[in-house]
């Protein structure tokens, strides 16, 4: 695979824009440890060998070991109350002196207020809870309770969908780079095609005939799909569909007893401005995933909430986690709830939205290199293109300026090649949006400098 095809999952560790930003560390202590996690852990794609060595977070911001502090926009998605929430933190520490941990078996008050807490939030009927220490666990949990409730084993999801990393995960998604060399995986899997919303924000795009292609695979298979696990707005390089797809999506699914899993797990709790992504589309799942920013980005926590029928599998075990009621992640959970509600973030994110449209908009205006602008709430993707009529992927000028803008202190991923991914926490400030907005400024007239 050429370093082109690789940097379509962002950036890779072993590129040449990776090997200059090397070049520009001059901390002997970063780069002694550096070695050592190079030294220490299996290297992978995105993973080791590492960018930066962190010390603290605070906020909006990561700093690393030299002192020198980014605003993060990127965050892995568990940060939509900020880094070190002092509210959650306080929580949690009084948790620790209390009961850190409860044996599974037990339950413990922080999950069974969490667990109702959630299943208050959600829509009636959603209200049967598993929590599990990860997201991708979480996914495990639906597609088996999928099973159960279906009798039916296939699955449909979409392709460039990522659903977590495990075996059982890997196989529902539709990111080929995940795959490579780890089959045979388990069968009855189709993809369809994801309705991507290219120069199209507005609700009036015509993606239904995305919807119509799950009818068709669905009658294919013989009445053998269980499920279709899909993310209600994709993730890594924001597509937000049409309420018309969502709406057509629904009835299918209820038409042929498909369950409908949504897979929230990165942009629940307030990340679009609302609580949950479905909501605004008016339509209901019949599972959900959540997980990531649920934990406060202090305690790893998810959980999987589906519909009160579907508590048929008493006698199977479909989370059989450790940490499955952890009181420390429900008190996490809990308290980064509170801070959402007793702040009015929602509203704040809606109001930001604005903002931060109107602010790349006028960085549309002056950059060519830019050839879309979609977001929602606080989570918002840059497309960069060589050309606006041709659409050809800017990938390795998104990179560039990747490392610019990590260099100037602003952080945050690039996905499908050019979508420079902006998902800051959700309690930013306006100030600290212009900053970043400046960078990026900076960062686009560099390709130009560049070319000259
Ligand atoms: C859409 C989606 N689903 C599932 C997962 C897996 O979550 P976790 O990494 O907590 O297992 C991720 C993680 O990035 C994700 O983005």
């Amino acid at each position: 695979m050429d370093v082109k095809e690789q940097l379509t999952e962002g950036d890779i560790n072993r590129s040449n824009a990776r090997l200059q930003w090397y070049k520009t560390l001059r901390n002997q202590t970063v780069l002694d440890l550096l070695e050592r996690d190079e030294n220490s852990f299996v290297h992978q794609a995105l993973s080791t060998p590492c960018l930066q060595v962190l010390e603290s977070c605070e906020g909006i911001y990561i700093y690393d070991i030299s002192g020198k502090r980014y605003m993060d926009f990127h965050g892995n998605n568990v940060h939509q109350i900020g880094y070190r929430n002092p509210f959650v933190i306080e929580q949690v520490k009084k948790q620790l002196d209390i009961l850190p941990f409860s044996p599974r078996r037990y339950t413990n008050s922080p999950s069974i207020q969490l667990a109702e807490k959630l299943t208050n939030l959600l829509p009636v009927g959603l209200n049967r809870v598993l929590f599990a220490p990860g997201g991708t666990s979480a996914i495990g949990i639906a597609l088996k309770l999928a099973r159960v409730v279906t009798g039916k084993h296939k699955v449909i999801s979409l392709w460039d969908s990522f659903h977590g990393a495990s075996m059982d995960a890997i196989a529902v998604g539709g990111e080929e780079q995940f795959k490579t060399g780890l089959g045979p995986l388990f069968p009855g899997v189709f993809h369809i095609d994801p309705p991507v919303n290219y120069r199209n924000t507005n609700s009036n795009f015509d993606d239904i005939h995305y919807a119509n292609q799950l009818e068709i695979e669905i009658e294919q298979s013989n009445g053998e799909v269980g499920a279709f696990i899909i993310e209600t707005i994709r993730n890594t390089d924001v597509q937000i569909p049409s309420k018309a797809y969502w709406k057509r999506v629904r009835e299918i699914c209820s038409k042929h007893q498909v369950l409908l899993i949504l897979d929230e797990i990165p942009i629940a709790f307030g990340r679009t401005g609302k609580m949950f992504a479905f909501e605004h589309y008016g339509i209901e799942p019949d599972i959900i995933c959540l997980g990531k920013g649920l934990g406060a980005g202090i305690i790893p926590i998810a959980a999987m909430v589906a519909r009160e029928e579907y508590n048929i599998a008493a006698d199977i075990s479909l989370g059989h986690y450790t940490h499955e009621k952890s009181p420390l992640g429900a008190i996490a959970a809990l308290a980064m709830l509170e801070f959402i509600e007793t702040t009015n973030l929602l509203e704040k994110v809606r109001e930001d939205e604005l903002f931060v449209r109107e602010q790349l908009h006028l960085l549309e205006l002056k950059h060519q290199w830019i050839g879309d602008i979609r977001g929602i709430g606080l989570m918002w993707a840059i497309e960069l293109v060589k050309d606006r009529e041709s659409k050809e992927k800017a990938v390795l000028e998104a990179e560039k300026v990747m490392y610019y803008c990590l260099d100037l202190g602003l952080s945050f991923k690039v996905s499908q090649g050019n979508v420079l991914q902006l998902c800051p926490p959700l309690i930013i400030t306006r100030p600290q949006l212009m900053d970043a907005f400046k960078i990026l400024d900076n960062a686009l007239h560099s390709l130009n400098e560049h070319i000259a």
